[in-house]
């Protein structure tokens, strides 16, 4: 179809109607967004860094719409870009990026880095990622900046407006605690004691995010780690979820869930939003033919068993269609995977959402 600029009266009519609307357009024109933690989430901060943590080869992004490699750990969209389009918002460029800068910035960042969880000592593996701390640091730099395009008081309240995502927690289990047999962490810790530890520290930081002036957080929880097909390759003996992580994960995310609660209360608002991913993801896992998969054992893009050993690159095996895999690579969901989960943060009940959807987040802030 060719369009043609030519200045027809309904084409005119049109620009005049655009051109009203524009000038009644607020400054601020919607709700910003950051986005912190690992690879569920990350939108390419690991491509500026020196760290094996990464995916800008490949067929990763083969059904994003430049059908190139960005750094997100999908065969197109991850989590956040679904949450950017559901608000009608371009999707957050990673904090690193040398074009995230003037009125760029006012949609948001995402300072998120493949690799990392609540604990320093998580990733070590990878090398150079930006830990939570550091993220955080360059969330404090980020409101600087913005202060020096439109002021202290316009930078808080777009702040306190926008909506936060955080991810964390999976790496601390798959690449610290189980990273190898005997290590360090499971010397020091029973597995109770571990995630007692965890959600100590994770408080801290999430204190942290709420003293720089964000007030509404979604925080996922972890999802059904054993079953992932690097897991089910590795520690599993007929396919079934390994045992271990989904004892991890049944004791991390209810403690989360209260961990969050305990913060809103003292806090006196509900801040923190509880994402439920775990049960999010185990509707597809339990039955992936009820939701379009043909499997959710087995990887699209990688090698070995269940395509679960090693990493999704340019040599491995490559499903012909995405959308009928629940898994894009060893261990991140497919693109269609992650639709599922988002609708489910937007519009679930209480047992994935709590205390509130974010649909209700939404409908909330637009009535103050
Ligand atoms: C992690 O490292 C940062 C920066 O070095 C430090 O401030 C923080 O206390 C450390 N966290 C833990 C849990 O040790
Ligand atoms: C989203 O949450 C609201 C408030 O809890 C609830 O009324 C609504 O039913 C939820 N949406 C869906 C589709 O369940």
């Amino acid at each position: 179809m060719a369009i043609s600029f030519s200045y027809s009266p309904a084409w005119l009519l049109l620009s005049l109607i655009l051109l009203a609307f524009a000038s009644m357009a607020p400054q601020v024109e919607s709700r910003a967004f950051f986005v912190f933690g690992d690879s569920l989430v990350d939108n390419g901060n690991n491509n500026y860094l020196i760290t094996s943590a990464r995916a800008d080869s490949p067929p990763y992004g083969i059904d994003y719409p430049t059908h190139r490699p960005t750094g997100r750990f999908s065969n197109g969209l991850n989590i956040p870009d679904i949450i950017s389009e559901q608000m009608g918002t371009e999707p957050t460029m990673a904090y690193l990026n040398p074009m995230l800068k003037g009125e760029k910035l006012l949609v948001g960042a995402n300072f998120a880095s493949a690799g990392v969880g609540i604990l320093n000592d998580t990733g070590i593996q990878f090398l150079n990622i930006i830990r939570i701390g550091k993220q955080i640091e360059y969330f404090q730099q980020y409101q600087t900046r913005v202060t020096g395009l439109i002021g202290a008081e316009q930078t808080q309240a777009l702040v306190n407006q926008a909506l936060v995502l955080i991810t964390l927690g999976g790496n601390d289990f798959v690449n610290n605690y189980y990273l190898v047999p005997f290590s360090a962490r499971s010397r020091q810790f029973s597995l109770p004691d571990y995630v007692q530890y965890l959600i100590s520290e994770y408080r801290k930081v999430l204190r942290k995010l709420y003293d720089l002036g964000t007030r509404k957080v979604l925080v996922t929880g972890t999802g059904p780690m054993g079953c992932v097909p690097a897991e089910l390759a590795q520690r599993s003996r007929a396919g079934e979820c390994a045992v271990d992580l989904m004892r991890a994960a049944s004791l991390f995310n209810p403690q989360l869930t209260e961990m969050l609660s305990s913060l809103n209360s003292e806090l006196g608002a509900d801040v923190f939003v509880a994402a439920n991913t775990f049960a999010m993801h185990m509707d597809f896992i339990s039955d992936p033919q009820a939701y379009g998969f043909i499997t959710s054992k087995i990887a699209c893009c990688g090698q070995g068993p269940y395509n679960g050993i090693g990493l999704c690159t340019p040599l491995s095996n490559l499903c012909p269609n995405r959308d009928v895999y629940a898994f894009w690579d060893p261990f991140h969901p497919s693109e269609r995977a992650n639709r599922i989960i988002v609708q489910q943060i937007l519009t679930g009940d209480n047992k994935y959402m709590n205390p509130m959807n974010l649909s209700s987040i939404m409908a909330m802030d637009s009535r103050t």
